[in-house]
């Protein structure tokens, strides 16, 4: 990928992004889209951006949940159950960021108590007809992933940058990003505090607001930002959606 030269929502990234998701910000007025474990939303403000309706769905109360409906429930059973009755008709795609503890390089013990609903809920996702998109981190288990990296969409606070690769399934075929260097320092946003390697290469601990800024995330307490997407990587993924372009051309 080029240098970032175009802006989206303020974030400067390659031209041809930009050109995309410029394009489709505000067609899907009217479109819903569902977001499962969507936390505080993440990924959801990312298919706002896009013009979207989003139903949040977690199984925790998330009453910091930037989406525009919410409701508490487990993913897997609420997916069976909404097919069964008809109402993801109303719905144009389906986003899932399935747990990622079992996987993710920050588990330290007990990986096999954290369950894995990326599998059955594949299944689940190809038997609604919907387009969907699971994301996870690197070492998940999603079938021919492509690899999004915060410096490819301009995540930078000062001169940090996120590098915080995600990995994307989809049922469409996607182009991800190159791991792209634009700042001289990377801000790791996990835990509860900062990482000691992130600490030991900037000689400082970086503030929260550096870390929001790079994830273009402000309306979430410290868990919840760690646990999420900057809105930028749903936006850049979801532009790619057959529903998306179509809506768009
Ligand atoms: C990695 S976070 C999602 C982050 C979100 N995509 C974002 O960008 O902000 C995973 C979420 O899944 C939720 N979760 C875990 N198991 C669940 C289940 N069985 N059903 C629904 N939500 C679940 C957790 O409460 C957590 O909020």
């Amino acid at each position: 990928m080029t240098e970032p030269r175009a802006s989206v929502h303020g974030r400067e990234v390659d031209k041809p992004v930009a050109q995309r998701q410029n394009r489709l910000s505000g067609v899907h007025d009217a479109s819903w889209m569902l977001d499962l474990c969507c936390c505080a939303g993440g990924a959801t403000r990312g298919l706002q951006d896009l013009g979207y309706r989003v139903c949040g769905v977690d199984n925790k109360p998330q009453p910091n949940y930037c989406g525009d409906q919410f409701v508490q429930a487990d993913a897997l059973a609420l997916l069976a159950r909404w097919m069964e009755l008809g109402w993801l008709e109303r719905f144009v795609g389906i986003w899932a960021s399935f747990p990622c503890q079992r996987w993710a390089a920050i588990t330290v013990r007990g990986r096999e108590n954290h369950p894995d609903l990326i599998t059955p809920g594949r299944e689940l996702l190809e038997e609604t007809g919907l387009p969907w998109v699971m994301e996870n981190v690197p070492a998940a288990p999603l079938r021919d992933p492509v690899m999004v990296c915060g410096g490819a969409l301009g995540c930078v606070s000062g001169d940090l940058q996120l590098h915080r690769h995600r990995m994307f399934e989809a049922n469409f075929p996607l182009t991800g990003t190159d791991c792209v260097t634009i700042r001289p320092n990377t801000v790791s946003v996990v835990g509860h505090g900062s990482p000691s390697g992130n600490r030991g290469t900037l000689g400082r601990n970086p503030r929260i607001a550096e870390k929001r800024e790079a994830m273009g995330i402000d309306w979430t307490n410290r868990d919840e930002l760690s646990e999420a997407i900057p809105p930028a990587y749903s936006s850049f993924i979801w532009a790619q959606a057959p529903v998306a372009l179509e809506a768009a051309a």
